[in-house]
């Protein structure tokens, strides 16, 4: 034999024990569980619910026959309107995500709760170097995004997860966002907040997985809000948004593509680098800004 040879013959050798390991892993694959989640007589809490798509959630439990839902905000004074559209079954929590005494009042009062809708976000500062990793003067900014998008609802949900279950199951649902897997230079801060997020998300799902509660990660896309790119228009509605969430979580779906973000999936999976190179072509040429940072 050839030294070559003999080279080959080895590798394959020492290759074989780990080939066959991988083999007994894929048979022994378990197979999906099959949460189904309904809002209809469920009960539901909504971060952030005094606009944008956390309103549309509201709108839609309502509309989709949820029994109660706790429409949560920041700031009180944005609550009444959200009650007016069916004061029997809204009820106003004032709740900055943030703030653990509220976050603890939140899980006293609300009960009954089955559902976590974990909406509310911080976009980042409206300074747009402060956004950034190397511009920003510190990363205080950058750990308040944090903070409000990956470790706030992942309190909210640990709070929350014995009520579910003291309630006989439900769901959680984690706004995510197609950001969650490439970074936006604009707003450095906010990808890397949803990217962790996304991984939270994953985590507490394989928690729950022997508990009847289906976790979702909701990769939006764009949704006409005071959060869309300035300039840019195309995003669906709230409502609709909220109407493709709850139809995908119906199905059992735990990854949901909402407006438009399967097709971004579905380009970043074909080139990555190409599609990385474009944000950062558009970050030097034509920086994007959201609605509400102009
Ligand atoms: N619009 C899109 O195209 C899009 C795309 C991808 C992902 N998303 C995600 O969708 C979710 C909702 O976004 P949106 O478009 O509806 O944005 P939005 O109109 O800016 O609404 C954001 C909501 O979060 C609330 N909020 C922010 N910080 C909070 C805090 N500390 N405590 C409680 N509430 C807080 C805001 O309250 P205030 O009114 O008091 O500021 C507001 O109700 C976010 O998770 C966002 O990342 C949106």
């Amino acid at each position: 034999m050839k030294r070559r040879d003999v080279l080959n013959s080895l590798a394959m050798a020492a290759a074989a024990p780990i080939m066959a390991k991988v083999a007994v892993a894929q048979d022994a694959e378990q197979p999906k569980p099959q949460k189904m989640a309904s809002v209809e007589g469920g009960v539901a809490l909504v971060t952030g619910s005094n606009r944008g798509i956390g309103l549309g959630f509201v709108k839609v439990l309502l509309e989709r026959g949820a029994q109660r839902v706790y429409a949560t905000a920041r700031n009180p004074e944005n609550l009444p309107a959200v009650v007016e559209l069916d004061p029997s079954r809204v009820v106003p929590l004032e709740l900055d995500v943030n703030n653990a005494a509220q976050r603890l009042a939140a899980v006293e009062q609300a009960t009954d709760v089955t559902w976590i809708i974990n909406n509310a976000a911080y976009p980042g500062s409206r300074v747009p170097e402060e956004r950034r990793i190397r511009s920003a003067s510190s990363l205080d900014d950058s750990k308040l995004v944090m903070e409000t998008n990956c470790w706030s609802p992942a309190e909210i949900s640990r709070l929350f997860i014995p009520t579910i279950l003291n309630n006989g199951g439900g769901a959680i649902a984690n706004i995510l966002s197609a950001a969650s897997w490439f970074c936006l230079p604009e707003y450095s801060s906010y990808s890397l907040s949803k990217a962790a997020a996304m991984m939270m998300t994953n985590g507490l799902r394989a928690e729950l997985d022997r508990d009847p509660v289906l976790v979702a990660s909701v990769f939006t896309g764009g949704v006409d809000t005071r959060a869309s790119p300035a300039g840019m228009s195309g995003g669906i509605s709230p409502n609709e948004h909220a109407h493709q969430v709850f139809d995908a979580m119906a199905r059992g779906d735990t990854d949901v593509y909402a407006a438009g973000s399967k097709g971004m999936r579905d380009m970043i999976n074909a080139d990555p680098v190409a599609f990385e190179r474009g944000r950062i072509k558009r970050f030097y040429e034509s920086p994007l800004t959201i609605r509400n940072h102009i």
